[in-house]
């Protein structure tokens, strides 16, 4: 396992697997009232850009829980709005710090933060990448399918840094994934290639419903991310044909799930009736946030 998780991308099926093993035993431990406390005495930093309700609450509580603390910095309180260089704030962070994890806006920031940084540093969402949304949905897909094996999953939607994650997880674990986005809002070709060449079974499709056919696990996420709210407008018209519904839903499985890292916009790219129906595994994806946060902190700590 790499020191930090900056990007599936670096990550084999090994280290993916021992990330679900160990959220699924510190789940079923804490559930039975058992505290694991391996980061006692140690303190994890959030140095956050962009909003956020579940990453930055996930990642305090799941700190807490195994007896650490958990600092929040908004970034725009440090000297670092202030145009103090990123190496020198990580070389200053990693000499209190023993973890970090950053929400912000370029990877190539957070890639240049890991670098000058002597503690592990976390993506906890970039324009790029989604990685620890992605691995704690995978977690959800094991605990409903038994599983990521032989599934076949469906993205729609914006080919934005949750599905880029996806992609990156599809290469590592052999997953059947499926991607309806539109043109001009494909997944970036960087991304796509070198994980199709990996061997992943990935394929690009400007049409939902054969996205949608047969699949067991349905995904999407909102149309315009944070930073693009000036789109929103042009991306409703866009995006309207990928809306997830249920005529679209007819055509997965029958037990199909349907995932959402949230926040969802109900009437957009998912409808209300289908975010609250059977179907849908939204709010054990939000815990299982909890779930995978404590053991990404746990396995990047032990090295
Ligand atoms: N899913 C997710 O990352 O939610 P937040 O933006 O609330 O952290
Ligand atoms: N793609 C969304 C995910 C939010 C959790 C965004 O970047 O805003």
């Amino acid at each position: 396992m790499h020191t930090d998780l900056l990007t599936l991308a670096a990550l084999d099926a090994a280290d993916m697997d021992t990330l679900f093993d160990r959220a699924i035993e510190l789940k079923a431990r804490h559930k039975k009232g058992i505290n694991d406390q391996p980061l006692l005495g140690k303190s994890l930093g959030l140095v956050f850009d962009k909003h956020s309700t579940r990453t930055r609450l996930s990642f305090e509580v799941a700190a807490i829980q195994l007896g650490g603390v958990s600092i929040f910095i908004s970034s725009k309180d440090t000297q670092m709005a202030r145009n103090e260089p990123v190496m020198d704030t990580a070389r200053v962070l990693s000499r209190y710090l023993d973890l970090i994890a950053i929400r912000t806006y370029s990877q190539a920031f957070l890639e240049e933060f890991a670098d000058a940084a002597d503690i592990p540093v976390i993506n906890a969402l970039t324009d790029m990448y989604h990685p620890c949304q992605v691995l704690s949905d995978l977690l959800t897909v094991i605990e409903k399918k038994g599983g990521y094996k032989g599934l076949k999953i469906a993205w729609l939607g914006d080919g934005n840094n949750m599905a880029h994650s996806w992609i990156n997880a599809a290469a590592a674990l052999g997953l059947n994934l499926t991607l309806a986005c539109p043109e001009g809002y494909l997944p970036d070709s960087q991304i796509l290639e070198p994980a199709v060449a990996k061997g992943g079974n990935i394929t690009v499709v400007q049409d939902p419903y054969e996205a949608v056919r047969d699949a067991d696990v349905v995904n999407t996420d909102v149309w315009a991310s944070m930073g693009q709210e000036s789109e929103q407008a042009e991306r409703e018209k866009v995006f309207k044909p990928f809306q997830v519904n249920a005529g679209l839903m007819e055509k997965a499985a029958p037990d199909a799930i349907v995932m959402h890292c949230l926040p969802a916009h109900r009437g957009e790219e998912i409808t209300e009736d289908v975010l609250e129906g059977p179907q849908s595994v939204v709010w054990d994806q939000t815990e299982n946030k909890l779930h995978m946060h404590k053991a990404i902190l746990d396995v990047l700590l032990k090295g």
